[in-house]
């Protein structure tokens, strides 16, 4: 089986070609990235002359390009997109572009070359705030949050539109939060523990109080595979580590792995429009797949700080550059940036 996978470069992406690579068995990749600030070859590294393996550099948006990397392919994994919830906030524009206008893209340039398979990468943020107590399953309503969410909602919507009307064989993943080796630092979990490797603080949003379902990146992998080789048409699969836990517990967990001072904790102004809560109800996958996670929160956070520490170069080449003007602009300076934001008007990029 030939695979397009988009947005191999990135963090999911990268580990799930590194997976099906090391399944040693009938997948042969062309990953299709545009390389953007998140996409990072070093993350392909261990397979990069893997007969199996092939990249092409372009963007979701450029049908021609993707015409000619998708032509022949039996599948479509479609991981590529702008995914970090406050960059959408401080710079919507490129993340309506690539998640919604590549999303169609992607979606012409498949059904004109007829591929027979198309798994669309979406997120458990479509739901929005899940109340205490409730978990989302796939009949729950999508209500986005921020342009990020919007954003995956909407190329969400437009795949299974075309399920619908172009009898489009399409498969959707709707995963919770992942963490694990080779995650650009701008999420949580990488942020805390570079920031724990180098003494910096833990920029806690808001009260701290928010949950997250935590589902190790090998996990997730996993999931997407069975989803490839055996979901359903048209159909939709919540994918959860089912440890749901506060943004704080899991900050102090890192700090006692990492042996770090309490006091590194730093309580920062909030995202705007932070949602509280997500979790997942996986039944559906459990049941029709047989996927479960086998990784558990404390065990992956420990082989991920481990992985981390390890990872001289890599980290190296990553928390440099744009990623420290980012940083300084959004942490070391975040009162001010969000209070621009706050009062500016509409901001632009391409
Ligand atoms: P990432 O930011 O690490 O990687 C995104 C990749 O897409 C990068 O390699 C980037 O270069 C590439 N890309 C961006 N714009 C592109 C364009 N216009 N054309 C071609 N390539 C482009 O993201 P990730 O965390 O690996 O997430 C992958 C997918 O999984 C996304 O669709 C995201 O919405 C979804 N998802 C992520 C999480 C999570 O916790 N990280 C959870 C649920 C769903
Ligand atoms: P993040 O990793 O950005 O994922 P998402 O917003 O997509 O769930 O953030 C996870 C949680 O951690 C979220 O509630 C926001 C919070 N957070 C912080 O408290 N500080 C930070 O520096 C970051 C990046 C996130």
């Amino acid at each position: 089986m030939k695979i397009l996978v988009t947005g191999g470069a990135g963090f999911i992406g990268s580990n799930f070609i590194r997976y099906i690579l090391a399944l040693g068995r009938k997948y042969t990749v062309v990953n299709y990235d545009k390389l953007t600030y998140a996409g990072n070859l070093a993350n392909l590294e261990q397979v990069s002359a893997h007969p199996n393996y092939g990249f092409v550099k372009g963007d979701i948006c450029d049908a021609s390009l993707l015409e000619s990397a998708m032509r022949g392919c039996d599948a479509v994994v479609h991981f590529a997109a702008e995914s970090h919830v406050d960059r959408s906030i401080y710079e919507p524009s490129p993340v309506i572009r690539t998640n919604i206008t590549g999303t169609f893209t992607i979606l012409e340039v498949a059904r004109k070359l007829s591929i027979p398979r198309f798994v669309h990468i979406s997120t458990d943020e479509v739901y929005g705030d899940i109340s205490p107590n409730e978990f989302a399953d796939e009949r729950s309503p999508l209500q986005p949050s921020s342009p990020y969410s919007a954003s995956k909602a909407g190329a969400d919507l437009l795949v299974r539109s075309y399920v619908r009307t172009y009898d489009f064989p399409a498969v959707i993943t709707r995963s919770s939060n992942n963490y694990g080796p080779y995650q650009f630092p701008e999420k949580f979990v990488p942020l805390m523990i570079t920031n724990a490797m180098s003494n910096q603080v833990f920029p806690v949003y808001g009260d701290g109080k928010q949950q997250r379902d935590w589902l190790h990146v090998e996990d997730n992998c996993g999931g997407i595979l069975a989803v490839l080789e055996k979901g359903k048409i048209g159909e939709v699969y919540n994918i959860g580590g089912l440890d749901l836990e506060e943004n704080l517990t899991l900050a102090r967990r890192i700090l006692q792995l990492t042996g770090k001072p309490e006091s590194l904790l730093t309580y920062v102004r909030d995202r705007p429009g932070h949602d509280r809560r997500y979790a997942l109800n996986c039944e559906k996958i459990k049941d029709e797949l047989g996927w479960k996670p086998l990784i558990s929160l404390d065990d992956g956070l420990r082989q991920t700080i481990d992985w981390y520490e390890n990872s001289g170069p890599w980290l190296a080449g990553v928390r440099c550059g744009e990623y420290l003007t980012y940083y300084e602009k959004y942490y070391l300076n975040r009162e001010q940036s969000l209070h621009a934001i706050a009062s500016a008007g509409p901001t632009t990029s391409e």
